[in-house]
């Protein structure tokens, strides 16, 4: 078993985006800069918007967190969404998923203009992903690409099966590894509550994402020998054990499954961290404006 280091990776990559974020800093006079909306206090969110704009800092990017009350109206965050979208400070911006239950999280997607939409988002930009455009594309799937890019992982030809079809890693992720391109060119499988015998699907693949959100959900029975295993989950769980009073588990059972995978992401310092290298270059790519 080989280990796909999201630690190592992405502390490499952040350097290079450290230093072209120095050179448009130079040439610009202002920094790449992203705006983050959190809307009332989910733990998980918080958490994680938190690391967002600490990696901003850490790169040399302006980071702006806007807060709100959960009992913002829909109205008075589309009206905020339309300012930020003609702030000509602004590259980047992001609302953070889950909303509460009045907000109707497509409305919220569509009123960002998808030329700040580095959450890729934006169906303007799954659009063009699919269509193998340049546009922006959703950091996890993006950060992904990033590691089997980095490893030299030939994906071409390989059998993928992805678990989980949300709209921000399933969906998008199996576009991506069915796409020609590289990585990609993967002939893909998109699982999902519904699939009849996930467990045998899931045994045929050469390249495994488990995106599911159920801890240790994928067991070293449904894994091939020698798989490349991705493991997108952040199962939390509240532990007496940690500092932060909770403890992360993936969708993978990662002991058992490690024995049969040739490549695997653990959880913590797997995809989590590459999730924020792709918003990071997302909004480096924005602020440059070589996508659009
Ligand atoms: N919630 C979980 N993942 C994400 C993400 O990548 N972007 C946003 N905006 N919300 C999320």
């Amino acid at each position: 078993m080989n280990l796909l280091d999201g630690k190592l990776v992405s502390a490499k990559i952040k350097e290079d985006i450290k230093v072209e974020a120095a050179a448009f800093t130079a040439a610009s006079g202002r920094k790449p800069h992203l705006v983050a909306i959190l809307v009332g206090n989910d733990g998980g969110s918080e958490t994680y918007v938190a690391s967002k704009m600490r990696n901003c800092e850490l790169v040399g990017f302006d980071s702006t967190n806007i807060r709100y009350d959960v009992d913002i109206t829909e109205e008075q965050l589309i009206a905020k969404i339309k300012e930020i979208n003609v702030d000509p400070t602004i590259d980047g911006l992001i609302v953070q998923l889950p909303l509460p239950k009045h907000i109707d999280p497509d409305k919220i997607t569509e009123a960002i203009d998808y030329r700040k939409d580095v959450d890729g988002f934006h169906p303007i930009n799954l659009g063009r992903m699919q269509r193998n455009l340049p546009c922006f594309i959703p950091a996890t799937p993006y950060g992904i690409l990033l590691m089997l890019a980095h490893y030299g992982i030939d994906t071409a030809g390989k059998k993928a099966v992805v678990v989980g079809r949300s709209n921000i890693v399933g969906s998008p992720m199996s576009i991506l590894l069915a796409r020609n391109s590289n990585p990609g060119n993967c002939t893909v499988t998109l699982t999902h509550s519904r699939t009849q015998n996930l467990a045998e699907e899931v045994l045929q693949a050469d390249i495994i994402v488990a995106a599911i959100g159920k801890k240790n959900f994928v067991t070293a029975d449904m894994v091939k020998p020698g798989a490349i295993v991705i493991d997108v989950g952040i199962n939390r769980e509240d532990s007496t054990e940690t500092k932060s009073g909770f403890k992360l588990y993936g969708d993978v059972d990662f002991d058992n499954v490690a024995e049969k995978a040739s490549w695997i992401t653990p959880v913590p310092g797997g995809v989590g961290l590459m999730t924020i290298v792709g918003l990071l270059k997302n909004t480096l790519e924005a602020a440059k404006g070589t996508i659009y």
